[in-house]
C-alpha cells in the first residue's frame, strides 16, 4: 500500500442473532389494547423477536460476534479492540464488552460499552474507524445487541413503545484495508435538549436515594418513555441532513449512492426520508417488518440481510444512517 495514501478500515466480516421467540402483532394484541392494523399502519412492524426470561443480551451479542469473526476468518488472539454498542448490558455494570472478552476467549484488549441508543453501531464503527486508521489497533469487534423488550411496559401503559421494539444482535469485524474499499467517513451529532422525548430515567444517579428508589413509589421510572411523534419529527429532517453530510464530505452526490441502511425505527420514518432524498424506496433497505426496532443492533442486522439478499455488491456506495434517543444521529459512508 502507498504509505502516503490516507488508510482506511474495512467491514471484514458481519453475523447475526436473533433470540428464537417470535411476537406476532397478534400475540401483542392479546395482553395489551393494539391490534395488527394499527401497528402495520403507523410503524410497517408484522413481527418482532423477544428475549425469553432467562436470555440477556450476552446470549446474542456472543454467537453475533462469532459469526463475523468466522466471515472474517479471524480468531480471538487478532481482536485489539471491543466496543459493545447496547442500552441494554446484562448488568448496569460492567459492560457486555467485559463478558465478549472473556466468552470469546479475547487476549485482555481494550474492551468497552457505548451507550448512544439507535445511533451506537454507528458511533462505534466510528471510533473503530479512528483506532485502525491512526495504526493504534489493527482488528476491531463492533457489536451493536438489545435486549430492550426486558424494559418495556408490555401492558396497555406501555403500548406506543411495546409494539415498536424487538432484540437481537449484529457484529462487524473491521480491518485496515489494502484498497479502495471501505469506510469513506464517518458523521456524529447530538442535541440533548431534547433528550426526555426518548429516555429512562433509572437506574440513575438523578435519584435522591436510588436504592430506596428502587424498591418503592420511584418503581415506575424504570421504563423507556417516549413522545414519538416529536421524535418522529426530528427523525424525519435528522436522517436526511446527516446522509447529506456524508455525501458532502466525500464530494459525492446522492445519484451515487447504491443503497441506503437506515435504522429500522418506523417504516413511515424511511418512506418520508426517501420523499425529502428523491431516492426510491428500493435504495433503502427494509427489514422493519420481520424484526422491529432492534436499537443498537438495526443496522448490523441490515446489513447481514441486504447482503444475503444480494443487495450490496462490491464497489457500492452504502450510507449508514441512524437516528435515536440522546437525541443522538450518525451516519457512514462506505466503499463496499
Ligand atoms: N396500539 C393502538 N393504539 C395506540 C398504540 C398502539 N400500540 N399506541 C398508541 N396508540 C393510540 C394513542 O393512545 C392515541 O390514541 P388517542 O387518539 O385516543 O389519544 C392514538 O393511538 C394516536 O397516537 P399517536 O401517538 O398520535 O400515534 P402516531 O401516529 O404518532 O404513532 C408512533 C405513534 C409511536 C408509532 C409514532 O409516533 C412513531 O413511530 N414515532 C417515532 C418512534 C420511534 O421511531 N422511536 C424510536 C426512535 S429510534
Amino acid at each position: 500500500m502507498d504509505k502516503h495514501k490516507i488508510k482506511k478500515s474495512k467491514i471484514t466480516g458481519i453475523g447475526f442473532h436473533v433470540p428464537e421467540h417470535v411476537v406476532t402483532n397478534q400475540d401483542l394484541s392479546t395482553f395489551m389494547d393494539t391490534s395488527d392494523e394499527w401497528i402495520q399502519i403507523r410503524t410497517g412492524i408484522q413481527k418482532r423477536r423477544w428475549v425469553s426470561r432467562d436470555e440477556a443480551v450476552s446470549d446474542l451479542a456472543i454467537p453475533a460476534a462469532k459469526k463475523a469473526m468466522a466471515e472474517a476468518n479471524v480468531f480471538p488472539k487478532d481482536i485489539d479492540l471491543v466496543i459493545v454498542a447496547t442500552l441494554s448490558s446484562d448488568y448496569f455494570f460492567p459492560g457486555v464488552s467485559s463478558q465478549l472478552q472473556d466468552k470469546l476467549g479475547l487476549r485482555t484488549v481494550g474492551a468497552f460499552d457505548i451507550k448512544v441508543a439507535c445511533s451506537a453501531f454507528v458511533y462505534g464503527i466510528s471510533i473503530a474507524d479512528q483506532y485502525l486508521r491512526s495504526g493504534t489497533c489493527h482488528t476491531a469487534l463492533v457489536v451493536g445487541a438489545e435486549a430492550q423488550t426486558k424494559f418495556i411496559n408490555k401492558t396497555t401503559k406501555g403500548r406506543d413503545m411495546a409494539v415498536l421494539f424487538g432484540d437481537g444482535a449484529g457484529a462487524a469485524i473491521l480491518q485496515v484495508s489494502n484498497n479502495e474499499s471501505g469506510i469513506l467517513s464517518t458523521h456524529l451529532h447530538c442535541e440533548g435538549k431534547n433528550l426526555y422525548n426518548l429516555w429512562m430515567e433509572g437506574p440513575g444517579s438523578s435519584s435522591p436515594d436510588q436504592i430506596n428508589a428502587m424498591t418503592n413509589e420511584q418503581a415506575n421510572t424504570y421504563e423507556p418513555l417516549m413522545n414519538g411523534q416529536e421524535v418522529f419529527k426530528n427523525a424525519v429532517v435528522r436522517f436526511p441532513e446527516v446522509i447529506q453530510e456524508a455525501l458532502d464530505h466525500n464530494n459525492l452526490s446522492i445519484n451515487d449512492v447504491s443503497l441506503i441502511i437506515p435504522h429500522q425505527a418506523n417504516l413511515r420514518i424511511i418512506q418520508s426520508v426517501a420523499k425529502r432524498l428523491n431516492l426510491g424506496l428500493d435504495k433503502m433497505y427494509i427489514n422493519i417488518q420481520r424484526y422491529g426496532n432492534t436499537t443498537a443492533a438495526s443496522i448490523p442486522i441490515a446489513i447481514c440481510e441486504a447482503l444475503a439478499e444480494g443487495k450490496i455488491c462490491k464497489g457500492d456506495l452504502i450510507i449508514l444512517a441512524a437516528f435515536g434517543a440522546g437525541y443522538t444521529w450518525a451516519s457512514a459512508a462506505i466503499r463496499w
